[in-house]
């Protein structure tokens, strides 16, 4: 079986990406390598982390594009250059077209910070998730990592964990809770169970 040649897409601080990149290094991910990592934003510390891990980075910016159709294309263009097999969608706040979910079709996954099909969709992103969760008055929260396909946040599920609210929990102490206890656990065991089924 060949080692799957990954491409990690962030925008933010990377927390997860640096997961993948630790669970590539203990040896938690093992059918796939991380290859390339892009983001759509030029000062996203995520590069900073692909840099030290001497990961190969580029920079998509959705504003350098007069539509986003030719965002997507150059998008495709650089994942295909790098031959990517697989996609993760690490804290990458852009919403992909079907012409480009089709295209690998079963080939990207994302985390998202919640229990889906809850807090999830179009406006449910980052701090806003966790916002909407304390509004809300749930107990128990949690991430998801889930196949991507045209609808946002509606691809099939490959894993959930569960995480309690606390009382006075802020969205702050909630996405760091969600992040330690769910996603940076869930997101590598879900790539390499993903990597090494294909
Ligand atoms: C993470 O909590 C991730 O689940 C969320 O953004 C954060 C990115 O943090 N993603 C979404 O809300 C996507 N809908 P990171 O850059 O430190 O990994």
């Amino acid at each position: 079986m060949s080692i799957k040649n990954i491409a990690v897409l962030v925008s933010g601080g990377g927390t997860n990406l640096q997961a993948l990149i630790d669970a590539q290094n203990s040896g938690i991910i093992k059918s796939g390598k991380i290859g390339l990592v892009i983001s759509n934003n030029p000062d996203a510390f995520a590069l900073e982390r692909a840099k030290k891990a001497d990961i190969k980075t580029a920079v998509c910016n959705k504003k350098d594009f007069a539509s986003a159709e030719l965002f997507e294309e150059k998008l495709i263009s650089l994942l295909e250059e790098n031959k990517t097999d697989f996609i993760v969608l690490a804290g990458f706040m852009c919403i992909l077209s079907e012409k480009f979910t089709s295209r690998f079709e079963k080939r990207i996954i994302n985390v998202h910070p919640s229990l889906i099909p809850s807090f999830c969709g179009k406006g449910f992103y980052g701090l806003h998730v966790h916002e909407a969760a304390l509004k809300y008055g749930v107990k128990v929260t949690g991430a998801t990592v889930h196949f991507v396909n045209e609808i946002p946040d509606g691809g099939e599920i490959i894993m959930q964990k569960a995480v309690e609210i606390r009382d006075g929990d802020t969205p702050e102490t909630l996405q760091k809770r969600v992040m330690e206890e769910a996603e940076w656990k869930i997101l590598p065991l879900s790539l390499e169970k993903v990597c090494g089924e294909m």
